[in-house]
């Protein structure tokens, strides 16, 4: 199964995939790209050394977000991937992005859906806002995408327990840790075995 891994920032979920194919516990799979709309991703560091190819695709970069988003769709269509991964990636995906690869799109989000979801959470907001609430559990969830904002349907969640005194960037921490990084690598394999039979 060919994968494009879209990205914004450190990278850790595109680390944890990149080691879940090296050490097997992703199976046929592949990268064939990682695309990140911020040229300053620390995730394009990791994929160039891991001879992944970055693709730098910004709407910065364009006139309008309409250009952004055919060059955007344009350049999903010349990879041609079987899977597309959001993992951390802070851009809209474009209507005509989600209808041509309909159910080929998969989302890793720092919550439990439908917990501290939708537009604004994002980053650290979600572990504010979860501990504003005062939850003593949290984790994340891999969703499909859908044409909403963490709408689609959920593939897999991992509750991840809230701790006395935790801040966000603690909490956010513990939840890649004991969550994003095992249920994204898992997700992935499950559909790569499904794409085989
Ligand atoms: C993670 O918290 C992920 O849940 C969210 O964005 C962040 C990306 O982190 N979607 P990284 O770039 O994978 O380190």
């Amino acid at each position: 199964m060919r994968i494009v891994v879209c990205v914004s920032g450190g990278g850790t979920n595109l680390q944890a995939i990149i080691d879940g194919i090296a050490d097997g516990k992703i199976r046929n799979t592949e990268i064939t790209a990682v695309i990140s709309n911020n040229k300053g991703a620390y995730a394009l560091t990791r994929a160039a050394e891991a001879g992944i190819d970055g693709i730098v695709l910004s709407p910065k970069d364009y006139e309008t977000r309409d250009d952004f988003n055919d060059a955007f769709l344009k350049k999903l269509e010349e990879l041609n991937p079987d899977l597309i991964v959001l993992a951390g990636f802070l851009v809209n995906i474009p209507e005509a992005v989600v209808k041509a690869f309909r159910g080929r799109i998969i989302n890793i989000h720092p919550s439990l859906i439908p917990s501290f979801c939708g537009v604004g959470f994002y980053g650290l907001k979600v572990h504010e806002a979860a501990l504003a609430r005062g939850v003593k559990v949290t984790g994340a969830t891999v969703h499909y995408v859908d044409e909403g904002t963490d709408t689609g349907p959920i593939i897999l969640q991992k509750a991840v327990e809230v701790q006395e005194g935790d801040t966000p960037s603690v909490l956010q921490k513990r939840v890649m840790e004991q969550a994003e990084w095992v249920i994204l690598p898992k997700a992935i394999d499950m559909i790569a075995l499904e794409t085989a039979d």
